[in-house]
């Protein structure tokens, strides 16, 4: 099976991740690069106004892979923004693909994720795991949103939750081949 691992990181957290988890597989690792970089201006107008940034690579470039695992954070219950080109390729051109997420989880998790994905892809994704910064932070305090979009997850974090992604992926991918 060809896997490709798709990843966009404002502050670094999911292209790690994601790195992580390609290595585990031994799958190509293609990181999404908006044409104008990204602001926290252009967040909040791409989240408010539902905008799609033009980024590269292509999308056309996932046709000769069988699965597509994305990777991206999450923006006010939103999944990212430069992934919206991808999101629009698999409406048009189905697709297996998996949605993957470290995201803060201050806010009582993110429960429009699927809906989201459902919408905006016309499928549900073969896999979908969000996980979040919040458990790796201490549980004795309220937890902000600051406190979350600050963290940036270690390298041995990056492992951990990368074994968790790859248990989920594993179980897919062997269910599928029955
Ligand atoms: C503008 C902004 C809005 C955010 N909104 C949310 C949110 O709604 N839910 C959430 O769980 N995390 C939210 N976060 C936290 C990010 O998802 C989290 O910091 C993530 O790990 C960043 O990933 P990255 O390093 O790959 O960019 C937000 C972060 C920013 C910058």
């Amino acid at each position: 099976m060809k896997i490709a691992v798709i990843s966009y990181s404002f502050t670094g957290n999911n292209d790690r991740l994601a790195a992580s988890v390609a290595q585990d597989l031994s799958a190509t690792h293609i990181k999404i690069t908006p044409r104008k970089p990204m602001t926290m201006g252009n967040i909040i107008l791409d989240m408010i106004f539902s905008r799609t940034p033009k980024v590269e690579p292509d999308p056309d470039s996932l046709q000769q892979y069988d699965l597509i695992l994305f990777f991206a954070p999450v923006w006010m219950g939103h999944i990212a923004s430069p992934l919206r080109a991808y999101w629009n390729y698999l409406k048009s051109t189905p697709q297996a693909y998996g949605f993957f997420s470290i995201s803060g989880g201050a806010d009582n998790g993110n429960p429009k994720l699927l809906a989201e994905l459902l919408k905006r892809t016309g499928a549900e994704p073969s896999i979908m795991l969000d996980q979040h910064i919040k458990g790796f932070l201490p549980q004795n305090s309220k937890t902000t949103r600051n406190d979350t979009s600050a963290y940036k997850i270690s390298e041995t974090e990056a492992r951990y939750l990368s074994s968790i992604a790859i248990k989920e992926i594993n179980k897919l991918i062997h269910t599928d081949k029955q």
